[in-house]
């Protein structure tokens, strides 16, 4: 696969997402047609001291025509580069990402993901020794910068270029902002205008009228989206959908919603089995159901049950509920009727 040909087809990319993008997650997009998905962060540490946890992280297939994309992140050169080198010998995916945006304590205090926004030498010698060491295309992904109006995203993505990162993805907001208040996209667009590889811009994007507006204005090649598929896998098609062909794609309704929601489940009870599928699902069935009448009744009842068969008896009832509350029939919506 050449970047080229990703971002042509497939202009709108789902985010990694640490506790998010899971295997069962990836699936469920891949149903929805989404060729191309990453994984969630991986230590580079973690892969090259064979830690089974972080290895867990990389299951997936490459070989079913599907594209996956695996992010890395790590501060120490050598071991960024052979952590590159066993992902791709063992692994295969289509491209390698370098993470320089993660905000939390336990990354950044020692130097990786978004504390390489305030150090460019180190930064760009993890893009070249991971670039030197394998023959995937290398992207990274970074933030505005560290502090809010300290930008250093237009230095590190000119730095990663030169280093042969294939592409830069731009999450417009300062690690000291973490996800608070509003992604920049002026220091997208200024930097896209600077580099010469392919920039993705990524921040705050919930709609694919959104989508279409940032791709038309903001000079990127392609865009990312992260906390608008939570709850609604259906924003990643919709949003390639909108931008290749100028249709607006349907919303889905509340049947397909909830039946959705049943639906992760069961791919997450298969994938971890019952007892780690439940707490792992709660928060995605409560992105499924935020902003429907009495999610938050619906919510901490689903929070107290354990078995997946319970769970599911209140989702469908909801859904049955919410539908006649749809043609008119209120009282079907009493929460004590559904739980
Ligand atoms: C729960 C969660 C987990 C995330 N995990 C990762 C990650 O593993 N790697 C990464 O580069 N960014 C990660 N991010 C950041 C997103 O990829 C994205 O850059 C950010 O949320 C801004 O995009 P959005 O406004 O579309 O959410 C994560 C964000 C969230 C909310």
């Amino acid at each position: 696969m050449r970047l080229k040909e990703l971002f042509s087809r497939q202009p709108v990319i789902p985010a990694p997402m640490a506790g998010v993008t899971d295997f069962p997650f990836r699936q469920i997009l891949r149903e929805l047609g989404i060729k191309f998905v990453f994984t969630e962060m991986v230590s580079s540490k973690g892969l090259v001291y064979g830690n089974q946890k972080t290895e867990e992280l990389l299951d997936f297939n490459s070989e079913d025509g599907f594209w996956t994309g695996v992010q890395i992140f790590g501060e120490d050169p050598e071991i960024m580069g052979q952590a590159a080198v066993y992902i791709e010998e063992t692994y295969a995916p289509q491209l390698i990402d370098i993470n320089m945006g993660c905000p939390v304590n336990k990354v950044v205090k020692n130097g990786a993901g978004a504390a390489l926004m305030k150090d460019a030498d180190r930064a760009e010698k993890i893009v070249e020794e991971v670039v030197k060491k394998i023959n995937l295309p290398v992207t990274v992904k970074i933030r505005a910068g560290w502090n809010k109006g300290q930008y250093t995203a237009r230095e590190i993505s000119r730095r990663a270029e030169q280093a042969g990162a294939g592409a830069v993805t731009i999450h417009g907001r300062a690690r000291s902002q973490f996800y608070e208040g509003q992604a920049d996209w002026d220091i997208i667009q200024a930097t896209a205008r600077e580099v010469n590889i392919p920039l993705v811009g990524n921040g705050d994007i919930f709609t694919p009228q959104t989508a279409r507006e940032k791709f038309r204005t903001a000079g990127c090649r392609a865009l990312m989206v992260a906390r608008g598929l939570q709850g609604n896998p259906w924003l990643v098609s919709r949003a390639n959908q909108l931008i290749k062909t100028g249709s607006i794609p349907k919303k889905p309704d509340i049947k397909e919603i909830i039946d959705m929601a049943c639906h992760h489940l069961d791919r997450a009870v298969n994938y971890y089995g019952p007892h780690r599928a439940v707490p792992k699902m709660r928060k995605h069935l409560h992105w499924y159901i935020k902003g429907l009448p009495y999610a938050t009744i619906i919510k901490d009842q689903i929070n107290q049950l354990k078995e997946v068969n319970q769970i599911k008896t209140v989702l469908k009832k909801y859904k049955t509920a919410l539908i006649k509350y749809q043609q008119g029939c209120k009282e079907e919506l009493d929460p004590k009727k559904i739980i």
